[in-house]
C-alpha cells in the first residue's frame, strides 16, 4: 500500500505542475504554439518541407511515427544541446514534419501493451541531424523539462494507436542516438501512464529504459506491459543511486506481423524532396504510404507463443520468473487503488 502511495503521489505533483493537464488538443485544434518559448509550430499543415519546425508528432502504426530530432546538423547538435527545439520527423509525408529518409531507418519494431505503446530500433539517425559523436544513448525527450515545458519545448504528441481516435498523449518518452532509438507512448486510460512512461532516467538509454527488439527488421507485436522503468517489485531505482540494477527482461512478443521495409518514397536530398513520380516515373510504387505487404504470420492469433522467428527475441534473464509477474498484477490493483483515492482528492480538491 505504501509502494502503491508512492507511486501516486508523484502523479499529484505532474498533475499541479505541467499544463498538460489544463488543455487538450485535437490536430484540428492545436494553436500555432502551445508552450511559451517554443522555437517551432503545432499548426504544422501538411505540406513537404524539409525545413519544416513542426513540433507535433505522431504515433499511430509500425509505418506512421515520428522521433524528436535536432534541427540543423552539428558538432554542437546533440540532443543534449538541442533538446529544447527539436522538432519531429516522421515516416509518412501528410503531417508537415520533416519526412525521416528512407534507409535511414533499418530497424523498427512496435510493441503493442496494455498500457504503453512503443517503437524501438535501429538506423542511421546522423540523417536525422544526431552527430556521430552523441554516444551514450544520446539524450531523452519527454513533456516535462526541468522549468514545466515539454523537451522539446511544445512538443505535442497524438495518436491513434489507442483503440481508433486520435487524441493528445500525455506521457511519453523518446531516447535518440546516432544509431538508436526508442519512443514510447502510454494510453491516457492505461494504468500508471506517468510510471510508464517514466522520464526521470534520461542517462540510461533505451536499453534500460525499453529493453526490446533493437534487430534490423520492421515488426509489429504484442506484449504484456511488464513493469514501469525502475521499479522492481517493492523497490524504486533512482539515477545515481550506487548500484544500478539490471534492466529488466524485454516483455515477450507475441502475434507478430511483419513487413519488409517502411518508408515514404520520397528522395531527399539534404532539405531537397523528390517526389517518387518525379524520379521514378515507371517503376512500381515504393513502399508509400501505408505500407506494402503486411505478411500476418499463419495462426498468429491472440495468444500465440511464437514471436517472428525471423527476428531475435530479447533474451530472458533470470529475474524474469513468475514471481514478479504475480508481484505485478497485485501491485497494479493496489495501485489502481491509489490512484482512485488521488484523483478523488483532486475532485474534492477542485469541488472546494
Ligand atoms: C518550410 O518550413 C520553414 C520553417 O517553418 C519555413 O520557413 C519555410 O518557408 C517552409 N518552406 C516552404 C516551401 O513551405
Ligand atoms: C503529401 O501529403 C499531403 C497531405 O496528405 C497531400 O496533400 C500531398 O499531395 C502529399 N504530397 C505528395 C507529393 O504526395
Ligand atoms: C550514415 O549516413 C551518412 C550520410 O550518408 C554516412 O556518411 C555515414 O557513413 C552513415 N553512417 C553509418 C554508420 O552507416
Amino acid at each position: 500500500m505504501f509502494s502503491a502511495l508512492f507511486l501516486a503521489l508523484p502523479l499529484l505533483g505532474t498533475a499541479k505542475a505541467d499544463r498538460i493537464y489544463s488543455a487538450t488538443y485535437l490536430p484540428s485544434n492545436i494553436p500555432d504554439h502551445t508552450e511559451e518559448g517554443q522555437s517551432g509550430t503545432n499548426q504544422c499543415g501538411t505540406a513537404l518541407n524539409q525545413s519544416s519546425q513542426c513540433q507535433t508528432a505522431y504515433m499511430n502504426s509500425l509505418d506512421d511515427w515520428c522521433l524528436w530530432a535536432p534541427p540543423q546538423p552539428g558538432a554542437h547538435s546533440s540532443i543534449g544541446e538541442t533538446e529544447r527545439i527539436e522538432v519531429a520527423w516522421c515516416t509518412k509525408n501528410g503531417t508537415g514534419a520533416r519526412l525521416i529518409p528512407d534507409g535511414a531507418i533499418t530497424g523498427a519494431h512496435w510493441l503493442i501493451t496494455p498500457d504503453y505503446i512503443q517503437v524501438t530500433g535501429t538506423g542511421n539517425l546522423t540523417l536525422l541531424n544526431v552527430p556521430e559523436h552523441d554516444i551514450g544513448g544520446g539524450g531523452e525527450l519527454d513533456p516535462h523539462g526541468a522549468d514545466g515545458n515539454g523537451n522539446p519545448v511544445g512538443g505535442i504528441v497524438f495518436s491513434k494507436a489507442f483503440g481508433g481516435q486520435i487524441e493528445e498523449i500525455f506521457e511519453w518518452t523518446n531516447f535518440m542516438g546516432p544509431g538508436e532509438f526508442c519512443f514510447r507512448i502510454c494510453d491516457p486510460k492505461g494504468k500508471n501512464p506517468a510510471g510508464f512512461c517514466q522520464h526521470v532516467y534520461d542517462e540510461m538509454g533505451c536499453d534500460w529504459n525499453m529493453p526490446g527488439n533493437y534487430a534490423p527488421g520492421f515488426d509489429s507485436c504484442h506484449a504484456d506491459s511488464g513493469e514501469p522503468m525502475g521499479v522492481y517489485g517493492g523497490s524504486t531505482f533512482h539515477q545515481g543511486d550506487a548500484a544500478t540494477p539490471a534492466p529488466h527482461a524485454a516483455p515477450k512478443p507475441t502475434s507478430c506481423s511483419t513487413v519488409s521495409s517502411i518508408g515514404n518514397g520520397f528522395i531527399i536530398q539534404g532539405t531537397n524532396i523528390i517526389t517518387p513520380s518525379a524520379s521514378a516515373p515507371t517503376s512500381t510504387p515504393v513502399t508509400s504510404a501505408g505500407g506494402s505487404a503486411v505478411t500476418s504470420k499463419p495462426g498468429s492469433g491472440s495468444g500465440g507463443s511464437g514471436s517472428n522467428s525471423g527476428s531475435p527475441g530479447p533474451t530472458s534473464s533470470p529475474n524474469s520468473a513468475a514471481g514478479p509477474a504475480s508481484l505485478q498484477s497485485w501491485e497494479r490493483t493496489v495501485t489502481s487503488v491509489g490512484l482512485a483515492i488521488v484523483f478523488s482528492l483532486i475532485g474534492a480538491a477542485v469541488v472546494l
